[in-house]
């Protein structure tokens, strides 16, 4: 007995002493340069590129210039006569640069006789947070705002991850803005960090509330086309021009979910933009207006943002971003794209992703995030495209995101930001190389890559969509359809599971959904037997015992798509703990606790969806795979564990 307890301290002191040498805590991301000396601070954002460099870079002097002729933002990287040329049309371009010359330090490729030109896809490249003035984060799972006390150093750090990647914007408060962002107070607020942020070449952004000339002006209207409300926004904004001379502009969520907008005064979406835009336009400002608009009493909720916007289409100021979630509903682990981009011709649009994983599992399960990000590119070109904005998984948790893997999603959001076409496995890699510097990547890179459809497997496969809980988007309550709550904020409204089959039917005899898509791809959706199959039960009412590509019926390869889930999620921790050896402890245990609750949700997943499904299936479970754990009693019973699914103080609103 002694003996083990011997042992057992021993072994308590060698963890410890372990810990204490080798502690990561996630907090350097994926900047784990080595400093090589101490710089002078050298001011602007050439400056910052100089002392990047200075501080970091340990190969051939290099030399930065200015040239004419390049693209904004873009740069060329030339070796030349033993040293290493970098040129850029802006100083940007020269930072870009130099990040991308520590990248290739890190990664371990050769610098020798580099010759490379590089220019960004998009001019805006912006991160949205969600962030509230009392420092909750809609919809976030890292803990509360990093701008309720903005601690300069780090700060530092969220401009330098930023601006490795060639993040160039940042919007700093949620959609779902209070009045309050414009006072004066917020804004002095804001132009604390914009100072920060501006040596890093990024430019701040609002969110704003279109109600603010009556909640904080005072007047007895919104009405974009009144005076006096033009007024009070021509005022508010060269205020903040005053504050902020390189502001970006604004983000706005008009007749949204409640939040007020120019409808509220008989006037459309293009009235609302067309105003804001014309205020902004003397400061060369932009207009980021969300088509994410819905009503209670639609038969299709897909259908919507098509059928407010597309009448709009070639009225908005050339100012004006219309700016669109990727796909129809809202940020689900599958969606087809949102058929707006293809349909609007004669309107600035672009894509909103969401970074943080509102409907993947939040800060728990390990989902990389650019494979769905590219799927979406495979149907709109991104050329198509007028810029690229990701809603922020960032919070003040030490490691920034919730789990560590989190952050190659913000990391991949930059890179694809400024280049769609670079492949997802290569962001993995390269992100995996400086971020765990003694990793077997490979293995890793399979992980990454192989998460995003596993989580739609455990989650929901085959087109379903929306069915998650009613009171948060982390588990699954398919059931969850009580009295009084509107239609499409149940899951019922979306699977409509019945004795025939499953899915929601968007054919032609449907609610024509598939009409708003080009007609290729509406012959292609429109009929059972050519649409793809991962979009199956979004377009169609699935039967039960239809047969699929792989010949099972539709039950059960639903079964089967489900049991493949788990058992992927189980398998990434049989890998991951094979990288013990090569991790340092406190990481490796970290991850290994998230990924033992993804394992343990897909079962959760798993059960309860299968074991609702099969209420209306009637059909059994297949043999040769695994059977549900759980009753779907225990199923419908079961509440996360407050803490587990987010931080009781963040903000959320249903
Ligand atoms: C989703 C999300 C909300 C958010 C909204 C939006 O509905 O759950 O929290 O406000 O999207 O994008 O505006």
């Amino acid at each position: 007995m002694k003996r083990i307890l011997i042992s057992a301290l021993v072994l308590l002191m060698a963890g410890w002493s372990i810990a204490a040498t080798d502690n990561e805590d996630g907090s350097r991301l994926w900047l784990r340069f080595n400093r090589t000396n101490t710089t002078a601070s050298i001011t602007g954002v050439k400056g910052t590129a100089m002392s990047e460099l200075q501080a970091y870079w340990q190969g051939a002097p290099v030399v930065l210039k200015r040239q004419k002729g390049l693209a904004a933002d873009g740069y060329t990287i030339k070796t030349q006569g033993g040293k290493i040329m970098v040129a850029a049309a802006n100083d940007a371009g020269l930072l870009y640069g130099a990040y991308h010359l520590l990248r290739l330090q890190q990664t371990g490729e050769s610098c020798a006789a580099l010759d490379i030109s590089e220019k960004p896809a998009y001019d805006l490249r912006i991160l949205n947070h969600w962030d509230n003035p009392n420092g909750t984060v809609e919809r976030g799972f890292a803990g509360k705002s990093i701008f309720l006390n903005p601690d300069p150093e780090r700060m530092k750090l969220y401009a330098r991850a930023n601006a490795s990647v060639g993040i160039n914007g940042t919007v700093l408060n949620n959609v779902n803005a209070k009045p309050e962002a414009l006072s004066t107070e917020s804004l002095q607020k804001a132009k604390t960090i914009a100072d920060q942020l501006r040596p890093y070449g990024i430019r701040v952004y609002l969110s704003i509330n279109f109600a603010s000339p009556i909640k904080i002006g005072g007047l007895p209207t919104a009405d974009p086309l009144n005076a006096d409300v033009v007024r009070w926004w021509k005022d508010k904004v060269n205020e903040i021009y005053r504050l902020i001379p390189d502001f970006g502009g604004f983000l706005v969520k008009a007749n949204s979910e409640g939040e007020p907008g120019p409808q509220d005064f008989g006037r459309t979406h293009a009235d609302g933009a067309n105003m804001l835009a014309g205020v902004l336009k003397p400061h060369k400002g932009v207009v980021m207006w969300r088509a994410f608009v819905y009503k209670a009493q639609s038969s299709d909720r897909a259908n919507q943002a098509y059928e407010e916007f597309m009448p709009l289409d070639g009225q908005f100021a050339d100012n004006v971003i219309i700016q669109v979630k990727n796909g129809p509903i809202d940020f689900q682990p599958r969606e087809p794209y949102s058929p707006l981009f293809t349909a609007m011709q004669k309107t600035p649009m672009m894509v909103e992703f969401q970074i943080t994983q509102e409907y993947l599992g939040a800060a728990n399960h390990l989902v990389y995030l650019a494979p769905m990000w590219q799927e979406f590119f495979s149907f709109v070109k991104p050329a198509s495209l007028k810029a690229m904005a990701g809603v922020a998984n960032i919070g003040d948790d030490a490691n920034w995101c919730g789990h560590h893997f989190a952050q190659a999603n913000w990391y991949a959001f930059g890179r694809l930001a400024w280049n769609p076409s670079l492949r997802s496995e290569e962001i993995a890699s390269e992100w995996l190389k400086q971020t765990f510097s003694t990793l077997p990547w490979d293995a890793l890179v399979d992980l990454m890559m192989s998460s995003r459809e596993a989580c739609v497997n455990y989650m929901m496969p085959l087109g379903i969509h929306h069915i998650f809980a009613g009171t948060h988007h982390y588990g699954p309550e398919p059931w969850y359809a009580p009295r009084g709550v509107r239609a499409d904020w149940t899951p019922p409204y979306y699977h409509k599971a019945d004795a025939v089959g499953l899915g929601f039917d968007r054919t032609l005899k449907g609610s024509t959904n598939v009409k708003q898509y080009p007609a290729e791809l509406c012959k292609l959706y429109n009929d059972i037997n050519t649409c793809p199959e991962n979009l199956l039960a979004w377009f169609h009412h699935v039967p039960w015992d239809h047969q699929m590509k792989s010949g099972r019926t539709f039950w059960d390869e639903l079964c089967h798509k489900y049991d493949d889930g788990v058992r992927a999620a189980r398998r990434f921790l049989v890998v991951w703990d094979t990288m013990q050896p090569y991790v340092d402890s406190q990481r490796f245990l970290e991850v290994q606790h998230k990924l033992r609750i993804q394992a343990r949700d897909a079962e959760w997943w798993r059960d309860a969806c299968l074991l609702y499904f099969q209420t209306f299936s009637q059909r059994p479970i297949p043999q040769d795979m695994e059977h549900p754990v759980h009753n779907l009693d225990e199923m419908k019973k079961f509440r996360i564990p407050i803490g587990m699914y987010e931080n009781p103080e963040c903000g959320y609103t249903r």
